[in-house]
């Protein structure tokens, strides 16, 4: 990566935040601000894509934001935004869905996975979902984009459509790359052993940055678990597997390992290593809940930090706007 490389990401305010997104996302965010050019935004236009009731919209907006900021985001470094502030993305969006093609979007597995959840709502904008998140990333020609493992395939898909741009209207565009520090993008699982945690679907299972302290430790203890292993060194079922993984995110390593090797010598005791998980959840989460109620009912505050993030973004993004006009020819 290099000195000033651009790094770009986006959450949707669809719901609260939890756990994977911290761990795919936010966590990255905090650390990359202090040596990249970084512009994180709140996705509310991709939000209409499954959510086209807007009446809770702008309380989501601001509590994304101040999440963020709870989760370590300094506004001063980092260009925190609203999605739809930045005009210039629909009409970079406009440009690349001429180059997007049915079929390719058609096979999209979130695309396939909404419509599957929506029948009655597969709209064109959830067809070309990746286009758009294609435009927030190249709007700022960012090379970076720290996400969580379900993205690499729109990552994917946002190559191919600037190796397209580019092969036909001339290099304007870097390719962009997930990004995770430490190798492999990150895929925080659910509590019940099934999927992943998520902002809408498993709530029960999902541990939320707004969780108060007894549902912290309610949901952790109802974690499946089982009688434990039988013989020394069985590998793991999944659910003990994700019990684990929690466990490495927020407990101390030595914990981690203390519990590893009652594992292997089949002298675990579930309810005790659930019971530490719950403990240094409530640790780790307690803090940021707090801060982040404090900010969301700052409304002039928060108002502040969209328009200063606003003013950022389109800056970058009318520079960006163009070039892309006249490699295409649209400078007349
Ligand atoms: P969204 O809102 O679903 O999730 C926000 C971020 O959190 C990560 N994430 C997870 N990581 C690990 N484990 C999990 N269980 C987990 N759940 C969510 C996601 O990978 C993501 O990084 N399409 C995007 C929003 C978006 C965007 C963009 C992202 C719009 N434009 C431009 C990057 C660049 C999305 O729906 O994220």
């Amino acid at each position: 990566m290099g000195e000033r490389a651009i790094v770009m990401s986006g959450i949707r305010p669809t719901g609260y935040l939890h756990l994977g997104n911290y761990f795919g996302a936010m966590r990255n965010y905090v650390r990359l601000q202090e040596t990249y050019t970084c512009f994180f935004m709140v996705a509310d236009l991709h939000a209409l894509t499954t959510h086209p009731d807007t009446s809770a919209l702008k309380e989501n907006v601001h509590r994304v934001i101040a999440e963020n900021i709870a989760c370590g985001i300094d506004p001063d470094k980092a260009a925190l935004y609203c999605q739809s502030h930045v005009r210039e993305t629909s009409e970079l969006y406009l440009y690349l869905n001429m180059l997007a093609y049915l079929g390719e979007l058609e096979k999209t597995t979130t695309f396939k996975e909404k419509a599957r959840l929506q029948p009655d709502n597969v709209n064109a904008g959830l067809l070309t979902y990746p286009v758009l998140q294609t435009a927030d990333i190249i709007l700022h020609r960012a090379t970076w984009v720290p996400v969580g493992k379900d993205q690499e395939q729109h990552l994917e898909m946002a190559r191919n459509f600037v190796k397209r741009f580019n092969h036909r209207y001339g290099e304007v565009f870097p390719e962009p790359a997930a990004y995770n520090f430490g190798d492999d993008l990150v895929k925080v699982p659910s509590l019940d052993g099934t999927g992943k945690m998520s902002k809408s679907e498993n709530q029960l299972a999902t541990l939320y940055l707004a969780d108060s302290d007894e549902q912290i430790r309610k949901k952790v203890m109802k974690a499946k678990t089982d009688a434990g292993p039988s013989a020394p060194n069985t590998p793991k079922p999944d659910y003990i597997e994700n019990i684990f993984q929690l466990l490495s995110l927020v407990s101390d390593k030595e914990v981690v390992a203390t519990y590893e090797s009652a594992y292997n010598e089949c002298s675990i005791r579930y309810g005790d290593m659930k019971k530490q998980l719950a403990e240094d959840m409530v640790r780790f989460i307690a803090p940021i809940r707090e801060k982040a109620e404090q900010i969301r009912t700052d409304h002039a505050y928060l108002s502040r930090i969209m328009e200063q993030g606003a003013e950022k973004a389109r800056a970058s993004a009318q520079k960006t706007m163009d070039l892309v006009r006249s490699a295409m020819g649209l400078d007349y």
